[in-house]
């Protein structure tokens, strides 16, 4: 950061901000042209956290808005809003079945929007708008938190997903094992278009895919009850990521309840038993947090990005941060553009295929902000310098190859973009 000049910020700000108004629809914002033609859940958080650090508050606001306005009755928030048809994607409503209103898929994703409408409100200049919109968006983000912990919790107390899609982090290699067990898709043909438009050694696998449409049928056929999906998903694992992100939305607004004129108790409860269920997984011969397979009642690996996520939670044991973060310097001279999303002395370990050992910006912003909250100041400011160069260098890419700093997946990324305004170069 020292060496760049104050004309680059300008311009990496102003095409970081083109990125975002190239992907903005009406009220939402598609994580890429393309590739990712709707509104997917978790994006619309660190979305909505670049269009307000770009000065743009009411487009910050309506992002949220506009997904939770595709919320469920039970308070799930759908993974992906089909907000338009389009033939770019696969698998698409049809496959989903779910005739909701609007078109959405029938499983949910980690809750960041949840902090980021937290901390829209904090720091919104105009605070009547603040106010009503925190208002506005309030008994939706109670609901979807309310129903995460009604209807999915592990065995440990930490949050189950049902779909690898649930955490976000699709292929990430600790999935394999699960995703072993679930069944085939009826249809061996697969209509994919991601492959259209990245190169396939980047994606996930047609084995994969055949295993996320298989679990996608069985969820159907069971009718889409979100309170019993955790009963008969195939694969259900309490998840590392998905608790941290919870633990913290919940506390997030449960900072700003009093603000509206709630009470922040029942909030603060369910955070903090996500984060005592965080310390259950947590593997001390390891030294890192692992998954755990509810099925088969064993903890997943190899090692991945999603249990240094425990970090965002806040309150992880400093000794275990230590640890983590020791082994994570272990894996910079096999990966230097990290944090990788796998352990790179992993045989599962892949530079290039999307969760299963590229570095995000997401990631590093997870960790990066986890960390400072935990008194890392230093090692924050690391991975803020680090990123930089990252997306300076290679652009707003979906992932980068954690080897060689490349940028892969799709490129003009809304999360990479966005987080450049509000996290590696905040005005
Ligand atoms: N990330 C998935 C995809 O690649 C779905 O959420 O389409």
């Amino acid at each position: 950061m020292t060496s760049r000049g104050a004309s680059d910020v300008v311009d990496l700000r102003a095409r970081a901000l083109a990125v975002l108004v190239g992907n903005h629809r009406a009220g939402y914002t598609v994580p890429a042209e393309g590739l990712y033609p709707y509104q997917w859940c978790w994006d619309s958080g660190p979305i909505a956290l670049g269009w307000a650090a770009a000065g743009k508050w009411d487009d910050a606001w309506t992002e949220l808005r506009r997904l939770l306005s595709a919320q469920w009755a039970s308070g799930m928030v759908p993974h992906i809003v089909f907000w338009e048809s389009c033939d770019d994607y696969f698998p698409g409503p049809e496959v989903w079945g779910t005739s909701h209103t609007p078109p959405t898929t029938g499983i949910t994703q980690p809750p960041l929007p949840v902090s980021s409408a937290a901390r829209l409100f904090v720091a919104d200049p105009d605070r009547d708008r603040a106010r009503a919109m925190l208002g506005a968006v309030w008994p939706g983000l109670v609901a979807w938190i309310e129903w995460i912990a009604r209807a999915r919790r592990g065995p440990h107390g930490g949050c189950v997903i049902v779909h690898p899609w649930e955490s976000g982090m699709d292929n990430a290699p600790c999935w394999d094992a699960p995703l072993e067990h679930a069944p085939t898709a009826s249809d061996p043909h697969l209509e994919r278009r991601d492959v259209a438009t990245v190169a396939a050694a980047h994606r996930p696998t047609d084995h994969d895919y055949r295993r996320y449409l298989g679990i996608v049928e069985r969820l159907r056929a069971a009718g889409w009850d979100t309170e019993e999906q955790a009963a008969v998903s195939p694969f259900v694992v309490e998840d590392v990521a998905f608790t941290a992100i919870a633990a913290r939305a919940a506390s997030d607004l449960g900072q700003v309840a009093r603000d509206v004129g709630e009470d922040p108790a029942p909030l603060d409860r369910f955070a903090a038993e996500a984060r005592a269920a965080l310390t259950a997984l947590w593997d001390d011969d390891a030294g890192w947090f692992r998954p755990y397979d509810v099925r088969r009642e064993a903890p997943l690996g190899p090692l991945t990005a999603g249990g240094l996520v425990a970090v965002w939670a806040g309150g992880v044991d400093a000794a275990r941060v230590d640890r983590m973060l020791e082994r994570l310097d272990g894996w910079a001279a096999a990966a230097p553009f990290g944090v990788p999303t796998c352990d790179p002395t992993a045989r599962a370990f892949d530079p290039e295929r999307y969760w299963r050992g590229p570095a995000w910006v997401l990631v590093n912003w997870l960790v990066a902000d986890g960390c400072a909250r935990s008194g890392y100041a230093e090692r924050a400011e690391q991975l803020r310098a680090s990123t930089l160069a990252l997306v300076a260098r290679a652009g707003f890419s979906e992932y980068y190859d954690a080897t060689t700093g490349q940028g892969i997946g799709g490129h003009g990324f809304s999360w990479s973009a966005a987080l450049t305004l509000a996290w590696l170069l905040p005005e």
